[in-house]
Protein backbone atom coordinates (compact mmCIF):
# COMPACT_ATOMS: atom_id res chain seq x y z
CA UNK A 1 0.00 0.00 0.00
CA UNK A 2 1.43 3.32 -1.01
CA UNK A 3 2.95 5.36 2.14
CA UNK A 4 0.44 8.02 2.18
CA UNK A 5 -2.06 5.48 3.00
CA UNK A 6 -0.68 3.92 5.51
CA UNK A 7 0.67 7.05 7.30
CA UNK A 8 -2.99 8.63 7.11
CA UNK A 9 -4.35 5.51 8.57
CA UNK A 10 -1.85 6.06 11.04
CA UNK A 11 -2.62 9.89 11.91
CA UNK A 12 -6.39 8.52 12.66
CA UNK A 13 -5.09 5.68 15.43
CA UNK A 14 -2.57 8.42 17.22
CA UNK A 15 -4.88 11.45 16.99
CA UNK A 16 -6.96 8.20 19.05
CA UNK A 17 -3.97 7.58 21.73
CA UNK A 18 -3.72 4.24 19.03
CA UNK A 19 -0.66 3.02 17.13
CA UNK A 20 -1.18 1.61 13.82
CA UNK A 21 1.85 -0.64 12.55
CA UNK A 22 2.54 -2.49 8.74
CA UNK A 23 4.69 -4.90 7.51
CA UNK A 24 5.46 -6.02 4.36
CA UNK A 25 8.69 -8.22 5.31
CA UNK A 26 7.86 -11.45 3.66
CA UNK A 27 9.11 -13.18 6.03
CA UNK A 28 6.67 -11.57 9.13
CA UNK A 29 3.87 -11.60 6.44
CA UNK A 30 4.22 -15.38 6.32
CA UNK A 31 4.57 -16.14 10.16
CA UNK A 32 1.81 -14.06 10.39
CA UNK A 33 -0.40 -16.35 8.15
CA UNK A 34 1.12 -19.43 9.60
CA UNK A 35 -0.26 -17.98 12.92
CA UNK A 36 -3.74 -17.54 11.61
CA UNK A 37 -3.79 -20.67 10.07
CA UNK A 38 -3.04 -22.65 13.42
CA UNK A 39 -5.27 -20.58 15.14
CA UNK A 40 -8.18 -21.54 12.99
CA UNK A 41 -7.78 -25.19 13.02
CA UNK A 42 -6.55 -24.82 16.91
CA UNK A 43 -9.80 -22.90 18.15
CA UNK A 44 -12.08 -25.34 16.23
CA UNK A 45 -10.84 -28.64 17.89
CA UNK A 46 -12.35 -27.07 20.98
CA UNK A 47 -16.33 -28.53 20.45
CA UNK A 48 -17.55 -25.65 21.75
CA UNK A 49 -16.44 -23.31 19.32
CA UNK A 50 -16.90 -26.31 16.40
CA UNK A 51 -20.51 -26.19 17.89
CA UNK A 52 -20.87 -22.79 17.60
CA UNK A 53 -19.48 -22.03 14.10
CA UNK A 54 -20.96 -24.87 12.64
CA UNK A 55 -23.97 -22.92 13.46
CA UNK A 56 -23.44 -20.01 11.22
CA UNK A 57 -21.86 -21.98 7.89
CA UNK A 58 -23.74 -21.34 5.17
CA UNK A 59 -22.63 -24.46 3.09
CA UNK A 60 -24.55 -23.00 -0.37
CA UNK A 61 -24.92 -20.10 -1.95
CA UNK A 62 -29.14 -20.39 -1.56
CA UNK A 63 -28.82 -20.83 2.45
CA UNK A 64 -26.75 -18.03 2.25
CA UNK A 65 -29.28 -15.65 0.56
CA UNK A 66 -32.16 -17.58 2.50
CA UNK A 67 -30.66 -17.29 5.89
CA UNK A 68 -29.22 -13.23 5.43
CA UNK A 69 -26.59 -14.00 7.67
CA UNK A 70 -23.53 -15.89 8.53
CA UNK A 71 -20.26 -16.96 7.49
CA UNK A 72 -20.82 -18.43 4.00
CA UNK A 73 -17.95 -20.66 2.01
CA UNK A 74 -18.30 -18.41 -1.22
CA UNK A 75 -17.13 -15.59 1.02
CA UNK A 76 -13.90 -17.76 2.03
CA UNK A 77 -13.03 -18.49 -1.38
CA UNK A 78 -13.25 -22.28 -0.36
CA UNK A 79 -16.16 -24.34 -2.19
CA UNK A 80 -19.03 -25.35 -0.12
CA UNK A 81 -18.73 -29.21 -0.08
CA UNK A 82 -14.71 -29.34 0.80
CA UNK A 83 -15.74 -26.87 3.65
CA UNK A 84 -18.97 -29.14 4.89
CA UNK A 85 -16.81 -32.24 4.92
CA UNK A 86 -13.29 -30.99 6.68
CA UNK A 87 -15.59 -29.24 9.09
CA UNK A 88 -17.42 -32.42 9.79
CA UNK A 89 -14.40 -34.63 9.61
CA UNK A 90 -12.03 -32.97 12.52
CA UNK A 91 -9.99 -36.11 12.91
CA UNK A 92 -8.89 -36.18 9.60
CA UNK A 93 -7.07 -32.78 10.16
CA UNK A 94 -4.07 -34.47 11.85
CA UNK A 95 -3.97 -37.32 8.97
CA UNK A 96 -0.76 -37.03 7.02
CA UNK A 97 -2.06 -36.61 3.80
CA UNK A 98 -5.97 -35.38 4.09
CA UNK A 99 -4.90 -33.11 6.90
CA UNK A 100 -2.23 -31.72 4.87
CA UNK A 101 -4.62 -31.41 1.55
CA UNK A 102 -7.39 -29.25 4.07
CA UNK A 103 -4.73 -26.69 4.93
CA UNK A 104 -3.93 -26.31 1.78
CA UNK A 105 -7.02 -25.61 0.83
CA UNK A 106 -7.16 -23.12 3.64
CA UNK A 107 -3.71 -21.26 3.01
CA UNK A 108 -4.55 -20.97 -0.97
CA UNK A 109 -6.99 -18.46 0.14
CA UNK A 110 -4.24 -16.36 1.37
CA UNK A 111 -2.36 -16.44 -1.72
CA UNK A 112 -0.64 -13.43 -2.49
CA UNK A 113 -0.95 -11.64 0.84
CA UNK A 114 2.26 -9.27 0.92
CA UNK A 115 1.07 -7.09 3.86
CA UNK A 116 -0.67 -6.83 7.06
CA UNK A 117 -1.34 -4.45 10.04
CA UNK A 118 -2.15 -3.87 13.52
CA UNK A 119 -3.99 -1.25 15.92
CA UNK A 120 -2.41 -1.53 19.72
CA UNK A 121 -3.77 1.05 22.39
CA UNK A 122 -5.87 1.81 25.72
CA UNK A 123 -7.88 -2.07 25.76
CA UNK A 124 -9.00 -2.08 29.13
CA UNK A 125 -12.18 -1.22 29.82
CA UNK A 126 -15.74 -1.69 27.59
CA UNK A 127 -15.54 2.02 26.58
CA UNK A 128 -12.03 1.52 25.14
CA UNK A 129 -13.53 -1.33 23.34
CA UNK A 130 -15.77 0.54 21.95
CA UNK A 131 -13.62 3.46 21.24
CA UNK A 132 -11.40 1.05 19.44
CA UNK A 133 -14.02 -0.10 17.12
CA UNK A 134 -15.26 3.45 15.98
CA UNK A 135 -11.28 3.89 14.83
CA UNK A 136 -11.12 0.70 12.86
CA UNK A 137 -14.85 0.77 11.37
CA UNK A 138 -13.44 4.76 10.68
CA UNK A 139 -10.00 3.14 9.03
CA UNK A 140 -11.82 0.21 7.50
CA UNK A 141 -14.07 3.22 5.50
CA UNK A 142 -11.11 5.27 4.90
CA UNK A 143 -9.37 2.09 3.15
CA UNK A 144 -12.36 1.06 1.46
CA UNK A 145 -12.69 4.59 -0.54
CA UNK A 146 -9.08 4.40 -1.30
CA UNK A 147 -9.67 0.70 -3.49
CA UNK A 148 -8.20 -1.12 -0.54
CA UNK A 149 -9.44 -4.70 0.59
CA UNK A 150 -9.01 -5.44 4.33
CA UNK A 151 -9.41 -8.50 6.34
CA UNK A 152 -9.32 -9.10 10.28
CA UNK A 153 -7.66 -11.53 11.71
CA UNK A 154 -10.07 -11.48 14.91
CA UNK A 155 -8.87 -15.23 16.22
CA UNK A 156 -5.21 -14.81 16.28
CA UNK A 157 -6.18 -11.54 18.86
CA UNK A 158 -8.58 -14.04 20.97
CA UNK A 159 -6.55 -17.09 21.09
CA UNK A 160 -4.22 -16.05 24.15
CA UNK A 161 -1.19 -18.72 22.38
CA UNK A 162 -1.28 -17.20 19.01
CA UNK A 163 -1.89 -13.33 20.61
CA UNK A 164 1.63 -14.06 22.30
CA UNK A 165 3.25 -15.25 19.20
CA UNK A 166 1.75 -11.91 17.15
CA UNK A 167 2.81 -9.91 19.85
CA UNK A 168 6.35 -10.88 19.57
CA UNK A 169 6.60 -11.43 15.60
CA UNK A 170 5.40 -7.67 15.20
CA UNK A 171 6.94 -6.39 18.57
CA UNK A 172 3.89 -4.85 19.33
CA UNK A 173 3.23 -2.17 22.84
CA UNK A 174 0.87 -3.96 25.34
CA UNK A 175 2.53 -2.19 28.55
CA UNK A 176 0.13 -0.37 30.76
CA UNK A 177 -3.07 -1.35 29.85
CA UNK A 178 -2.26 -1.38 26.48
CA UNK A 179 -3.63 -4.17 23.69
CA UNK A 180 -2.41 -4.95 20.35
CA UNK A 181 -6.23 -5.33 19.43
CA UNK A 182 -6.46 -5.97 16.11
CA UNK A 183 -4.65 -7.60 13.01
CA UNK A 184 -5.53 -8.01 9.42
CA UNK A 185 -4.86 -8.29 5.79
CA UNK A 186 -4.81 -5.60 3.33
CA UNK A 187 -3.97 -4.51 -0.38
CA UNK A 188 -5.19 -4.04 -3.83
CA UNK A 189 -7.09 -7.56 -5.09
CA UNK A 190 -10.32 -8.42 -6.74
CA UNK A 191 -13.92 -7.41 -5.14
CA UNK A 192 -14.22 -9.86 -2.41
CA UNK A 193 -17.16 -11.91 -2.91
CA UNK A 194 -20.13 -10.50 -0.76
CA UNK A 195 -22.09 -11.42 2.26
CA UNK A 196 -25.44 -12.03 2.00
CA UNK A 197 -26.48 -9.83 4.82
CA UNK A 198 -30.26 -9.16 6.39
CA UNK A 199 -31.53 -4.98 5.64
CA UNK A 200 -30.58 -2.57 7.94
CA UNK A 201 -34.05 -2.40 9.02
CA UNK A 202 -34.50 -6.00 9.75
CA UNK A 203 -31.52 -5.90 11.85
CA UNK A 204 -32.56 -3.00 14.40
CA UNK A 205 -36.29 -4.43 14.42
C1 LIG B 1 -14.07 -7.72 14.78
C2 LIG B 1 -13.94 -8.62 13.58
C3 LIG B 1 -13.18 -9.79 13.71
C4 LIG B 1 -13.03 -10.64 12.62
N1 LIG B 1 -12.27 -11.77 12.73
C5 LIG B 1 -12.10 -12.60 11.67
C6 LIG B 1 -11.31 -13.78 11.78
O1 LIG B 1 -10.76 -14.11 12.83
N2 LIG B 1 -11.18 -14.57 10.70
C7 LIG B 1 -11.80 -14.27 9.51
O2 LIG B 1 -11.63 -15.02 8.55
N3 LIG B 1 -12.53 -13.15 9.37
C8 LIG B 1 -12.71 -12.33 10.42
N4 LIG B 1 -13.48 -11.20 10.29
C9 LIG B 1 -13.93 -10.81 8.93
C10 LIG B 1 -15.33 -11.23 8.59
O3 LIG B 1 -15.38 -12.63 8.49
C11 LIG B 1 -15.76 -10.60 7.24
O4 LIG B 1 -14.84 -10.93 6.25
C12 LIG B 1 -15.86 -9.12 7.30
O5 LIG B 1 -16.45 -8.72 8.48
C13 LIG B 1 -16.64 -8.52 6.09
O6 LIG B 1 -17.80 -9.19 5.81
P1 LIG B 1 -19.22 -9.05 6.58
O7 LIG B 1 -20.12 -8.31 5.67
O8 LIG B 1 -19.63 -10.47 6.77
O9 LIG B 1 -18.99 -8.36 7.89
C14 LIG B 1 -13.67 -10.34 11.39
C15 LIG B 1 -14.46 -9.17 11.29
C16 LIG B 1 -14.59 -8.33 12.36
C17 LIG B 1 -15.45 -7.10 12.20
Amino acid sequence: MPEADLAAVAAEASAAGHTFGATSDPGQVASIIRVNQETLFDDLRHDAVHAEIMEWLRFSEREAVDRGDGLSAATMLIPGRILRFAMGHRGLWEAPVIGALIRAVYLRTMRGVTQVAWWSGPFATPADYVAAGRLFLKAWIHLTERGVSLHPFGTVITNPRSHARFVDLVDADESGGRMAWMLVRLGYAKEPPLAHRRPLEEMLA
